[in-house]
Formats: C-alpha cells, sequence, structure tokens
C-alpha cells in the first residue's frame, strides 16, 4: 500500500479518536453539572426547609416565654377539696409554684352546712366585717401573676379570700380568680373582688367544675393574654 495512504487512514484514525473522547468528556462534564446542580438545589431546599422549622421553632419558643417570664402562684381556698383539685391541675399545666390559703380554724361539714342559716360558713358570709383568720405565711412578693381560687359561696367568694386581699398587697399584680361552684358562674365574685381592690390587674376568671380535665383548662390558660 501506497505510505501516504497509510499515513492518511492514521490521520483518519486519530481525529476520529479524538473526536469520540472529546465527546465522552463533554458528556461527563454535562452529567456532573447536571448532579451539581440538583444537589445544590437540594441542599437549598434543605435550608428552606430548616429556617421556616426555625421560625416555626422561635413561635414556639415566644409563645412559651410568655409564661415562662413571668414568675406565677396558684394560691387557693378549697373547704372540701374540689377547688384543690383545679388549683394543682393548673400548677402543673402552667409550672406554677402553689399554695394553700389554711384557715386557722378548719371548718367541719357542720360549718359548711348552708341549710342552716347559723352555720359558721352562713353566718360570715352574711356578715360583712368578717374576715377569718388565716394559719400560714403567704408569700406573694415574688410573684407577678396570681391565679386565684375558691369555691363560691352564696354567690360570691368565702370571706378568707377578703383576708388575704386585706393581709397581702397584690396592687399591680396580675390576678387571676377560677373558682369551683354547684352551678353559679364566677361574675358576681369577680365583680366584688375587682371593687375591693381596683389597683390589681384582674383577669376575667373562670368557674370550673370539679372534674375540669387538663386539655379544657389548658386550653383556658392558652385564651388568656397574661401580658395585657
Ligand atoms: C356555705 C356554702 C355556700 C355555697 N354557695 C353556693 C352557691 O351560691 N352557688 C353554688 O353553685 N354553689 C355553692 N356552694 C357549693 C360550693 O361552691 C361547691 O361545692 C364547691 O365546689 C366546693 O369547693 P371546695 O371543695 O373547694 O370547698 C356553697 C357551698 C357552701 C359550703
Amino acid at each position: 500500500m501506497n505510505k501516504k495512504i497509510i499515513i492518511g487512514i492514521i490521520v483518519v484514525l486519530l481525529i476520529v479518536v479524538g473526536v469520540g473522547i472529546f465527546a465522552l468528556t463533554r458528556n461527563n462534564e454535562r452529567e456532573n453539572h447536571a448532579e451539581t446542580t440538583k444537589e445544590n438545589s437540594e441542599i437549598s431546599e434543605n435550608n428552606n426547609l430548616q429556617s421556616s422549622n426555625h421560625e416555626q421553632n422561635n413561635n414556639g419558643n415566644e409563645n412559651n416565654e410568655v409564661s415562662n417570664d413571668l414568675n406565677s402562684l396558684v394560691l387557693y381556698f378549697s373547704a372540701t377539696g374540689t377547688t384543690e383539685g383545679i388549683a394543682k391541675q393548673i400548677a402543673e399545666i402552667t409550672n406554677s409554684d402553689i399554695t394553700e390559703i389554711i384557715p386557722k380554724e378548719e371548718y367541719t361539714t357542720e360549718d359548711l352546712n348552708y341549710n342552716n342559716d347559723d352555720s359558721r360558713a352562713n353566718m360570715e358570709q352574711n356578715d360583712t366585717s368578717a374576715r377569718p383568720e388565716i394559719a400560714n405565711t403567704i408569700n406573694v412578693e415574688d410573684y407577678d401573676v396570681i391565679y386565684l381560687g375558691y369555691p363560691i359561696w352564696w354567690g360570691t367568694v368565702p370571706k378568707i379570700i377578703l383576708t388575704v386581699l386585706d393581709n397581702y398587697d397584690l396592687s399591680g399584680k396580675t390576678v387571676i380568680p377560677f373558682c369551683t361552684s354547684g352551678g353559679s358562674g364566677i361574675s358576681q365574685s369577680m365583680n366584688d373582688l375587682k371593687s375591693y381592690n381596683s389597683n390589681i390587674n384582674w383577669k376575667d376568671g373562670q368557674r370550673f367544675s370539679g372534674s375540669t380535665s387538663n386539655s379544657n383548662i389548658s386550653s383556658w390558660i392558652n385564651g388568656l393574654d397574661i401580658n395585657e
């Protein structure tokens, strides 16, 4: 074969192989580029997700901080244990300290007989100056928010609650009344409390039955705007 023809064939082969290698390299590059772009967009999607989770967590924290920022106390009087049950639930849900208002003279069953005009409880409720004594010392100074609990007696607060208001300065504090009753609402007692000390930041209170669930109590607490 002519030498020139052989060289020509070799040159053509080299060109074909070169073009092939070039084409393969470009293809790989294109695939790599596509993968890198996909990875980048996945990373950016993840970042977006993380930042939206972060925002959600921040919102969650902000909500929690409303109750965590303020020191709260559940302060209650309970003659037969019903209000005490609700008080304990509120303390647990709000992570508050809890203090019972303990009467110096415990109320007996006869004392609590509302069918007897001369029972101790009835006589106290009919006496505007009655202020039953309290056995324990109550720390209110350390708290910004006080959940104040009592049973309804003849439509309003037992007189021992007024003893608390006489002996402890709650002015400027946020006080949230709650009560239990045989059916009466809290509104008359709220009006009485507001006019007894108008320097307290009273929040609208709530009447509970003794069997109120934790979730119902939580909904009430979440609906309170304690910072206002
Ligand atoms: C002297 C007295 C008066 C009461 N007056 C009312 C009333 O006016 N309306 C009502 O619904 N329940 C009334 N009750 C029922 C209590 O409010 C109810 O049993 C309450 O849940 C008791 O709470 P405690 O177990 O924490 O003391 C009265 C109870 C007593 C002892």
